[in-house]
């Protein structure tokens, strides 16, 4: 629709028999001139190139504004008819310029909304594999059980040396108790001291004392390490070692704590549980403790029943422990415990094999896992 011929308003003939500072062929130049501008502006690709295009015809020294510069220099009688000529081929590439710009602006909106097309009726981006482990959920789930009964939260390295692991907590030198942990010991260094990964979270209570100050009472969640696997056994597992050292704790305390702990924990009221005599060396007297179930073919029920488990091992803090500890026991006293957390969550979430837990498959932790934002607490519910 721009692109129609210059209607100019005067006769081509007339110009032409007239002397002019204009060779003959002016008008025609006018034309091809509005012609050649014209077709620059039909092939401007976007609006800076069409820019560009307007700059070179109507700018201060582009070609239109050129010509209307040479007008001073004609005579009288024809600068009026020339003037209009001239102004009609501006109005005319003007005209095309604001044409071109309007298709151009509508071709770059239609690109944008094309682009930027968004279709609500496909399905949402696919939910995340995986989710939190059962292990790493049961520990939240009894960090918030105890921390409501007042415990903190310590923790300790997983590469120990013999004093925190063994030495502090009263197993004799070359005692077969240090064997019997199954523990991966390094190679020794060039003092001949081997470091090894700790098989019990119980150094850390050793830690905790050193670098404190009594009264304690404090659990520590924590990885544990050793040389077994079968289908109740991973080389690595976790557990939940428990301390609480005062002037007055004693097994009775222990005793609540445990019940109180296990009917949260399986949300349950009834919760029927046994001291069993043991022996540990950082604890005398030293005791497992059995909670009573009942068993339905694989379901498994915690609360009554009539089948004791074994779910830790407790006793009194042994005085030879809180002695290398710089703690004198005297005067101070307590108790400390230890559980497995993966077995305490294969009996909660109904796992089958413990090796299972640490096969790192996927598929197993989207139908075992929890959701990262459903962390336990004691508010909003802890299972
Ligand atoms: N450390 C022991 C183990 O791994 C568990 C244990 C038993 C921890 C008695 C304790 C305790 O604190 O008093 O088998």
């Amino acid at each position: 629709m721009f692109l129609r011929k210059v209607a100019f308003p005067f006769r081509l003939e007339a110009l032409n028999t007239r002397r002019s500072v204009f060779p003959r062929e002016t008008m025609s130049t006018y034309s091809d001139l509005a012609a050649e501008i014209e077709a620059e502006i039909l092939t401007a690709q976007d609006l800076a190139a069409l820019d560009a295009v307007r700059v070179s015809a109507l700018g201060k020294t582009g070609r239109v504004s050129g010509l209307l510069k040479t007008l001073g220099a004609l005579p009288p009688e024809e600068r009026k008819a020339t003037g209009a000529a001239i102004n009609a081929v501006r109005d005319q590439i003007q005209a095309a310029l604001d044409a071109r710009k309007d298709v151009l602006e509508a071709e770059h909106l239609s690109r944008r909304l094309q682009s930027e097309r968004i279709d609500l009726s496909l399905p949402a981006a696919p939910r995340a594999k995986g989710g939190v482990h059962p292990t790493m959920q049961v520990m939240d789930e009894m960090v918030a059980i105890f921390a409501e009964m007042g415990f903190e939260v310590a923790e300790g390295p997983d590469i120990e040396d013999d004093f925190h692991n063994f030495t502090a907590l009263n197993f004799p030198e070359k005692h077969p108790a240090r064997e019997m942990h199954d523990t991966f010991f390094f190679n020794p260094d060039e003092n001949g001291v081997r470091k090894l990964l700790r098989t019990h979270t119980s150094p850390v209570q050793i830690r905790s004392m050193i670098a404190g100050k009594p009264p304690f009472r404090l659990i520590v969640p924590g990885r544990v390490f050793r040389c077994d696997s079968d289908q109740t056994h991973t080389p690595m597992f976790h557990q939940i070692e428990g301390l609480v050292i005062d002037k007055t704790a004693h097994m009775g305390h222990l005793k609540w704590v445990f019940d109180t702990f296990l009917s949260r924990f399986f949300e349950t009221d009834t919760v029927i549980t046994q001291f069993r005599p043991h022996h540990f060396p950082f604890t005398e007297p030293s005791a497992e403790m059995d909670v009573r179930y009942s068993r339905n073919g694989a379901e498994i029920r915690i609360g009554d029943g009539d089948r004791w488990m074994e779910i830790l091992g407790s006793g009194m803090v042994h005085p030879n422990v809180l002695k290398a500890c710089g703690v004198d026991p005297d005067e101070y006293q307590g108790f400390a415990f230890g559980m497995g957390v993966d077995r305490l969550a294969m009996l909660k979430y109904g796992v089958p094999d413990l090796r299972d837990m640490f096969a790192a498959d996927t598929r197993w932790l989207s139908h075992y896992g929890f959701s990262g934002f459903a962390a336990p607490n004691p508010a909003s519910g802890l299972s």
